[in-house]
């Protein structure tokens, strides 16, 4: 199976490739800055821009299934260490990223979904945050600490409720998978995901965790077809 990663040096695009790869598929990452992915066997690097259409639909070609991680950058790179620290400025850097998000969900995945559909690709996985629930599926504490990062981070859940929004109209094959806080960290054995789950909002999962549920929306769960999956602990 051909994948394609979407903000594949993300925090969680580049555990995706990590995993993809060490699964044995052929991936496609598709990045603003080829250079920055180290080359592996089974790997195709191809430049793209989620702003222009016309890359997209050259960057998806030949895929069977596409994984988009991208996001309002928060260019944190693993080589600003790992641990308390590094989960530290990862936090800080994903705070400023969100308070100004600018269009990157709203005006990125019509362009990927017009790629997907060029290419007659189906299965298209988007991920997206918890915040983006009203709550009413969790726990009353964590229903209003979503609400109340939802009025915080009011602008770039404007921006990617319009991407899901888009996806849900799109006819394909979709996933969109709404992700807990995610952290610098050892991946566990268990976390929790599926449909409407009641996960903990601001209880953190490692990246490696929600890439692994990404990989699943892809290959491997036909059930999550055209659903909201929510996952964390
Ligand atoms: N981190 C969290 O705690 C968390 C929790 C829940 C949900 N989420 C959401 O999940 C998604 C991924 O999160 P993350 O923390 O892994 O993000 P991240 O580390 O900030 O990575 C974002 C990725 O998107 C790429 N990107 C940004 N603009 C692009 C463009 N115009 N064209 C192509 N690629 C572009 C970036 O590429 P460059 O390397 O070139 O900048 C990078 O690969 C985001 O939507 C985020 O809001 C994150």
């Amino acid at each position: 199976m051909n994948i394609a990663i979407i903000g594949a040096t993300g925090g969680t695009g580049s555990r995706v490739l990590a995993q993809a790869l060490a699964s044995g598929h052929r991936v496609t990452a598709v990045v603003r800055r080829p250079e920055a992915v180290s080359p592996a066997q089974g790997l195709t690097v191809r430049q793209g821009n989620v702003f222009d259409k016309s890359s997209m639909v050259k960057a998806l070609a030949g895929s069977d299934v596409v994984i988009s991680c991208i996001g309002p950058s928060s260019n944190f790179t693993v080589g600003d260490g790992a641990g308390g620290l590094a989960n530290l400025k990862a936090a800080q850097k994903v705070m400023a990223a969100n308070f100004s998000p600018g269009t990157v969900m709203s005006e990125g995945i019509p362009n990927i979904i017009a790629a997907c559909k060029h290419n007659g690709v189906q299965r298209l996985v988007m991920q997206s945050g918890i915040n983006l629930s009203d709550g009413s599926e969790l726990s009353v504490p964590d229903r209003w600490a979503v609400r109340l990062m939802r009025r915080i981070f009011r602008k770039a859940i404007t921006d990617k409720a319009a991407a899901e929004d888009a996806l849900m109209r799109s006819g394909l094959d979709w996933v969109i998978l709404r992700a807990s806080v995610l952290q610098y960290a050892e991946g566990t054995s268990k976390y929790t995901a599926g449909p409407l789950a009641r996960i903990h909002p601001l209880q953190a999962l490692p990246f490696a965790n929600c890439a692994d549920c990404l990989l699943r929306a892809g290959i491997s769960e036909p059930a999550w077809s055209r659903k909201i999956i929510n996952v964390g602990r």
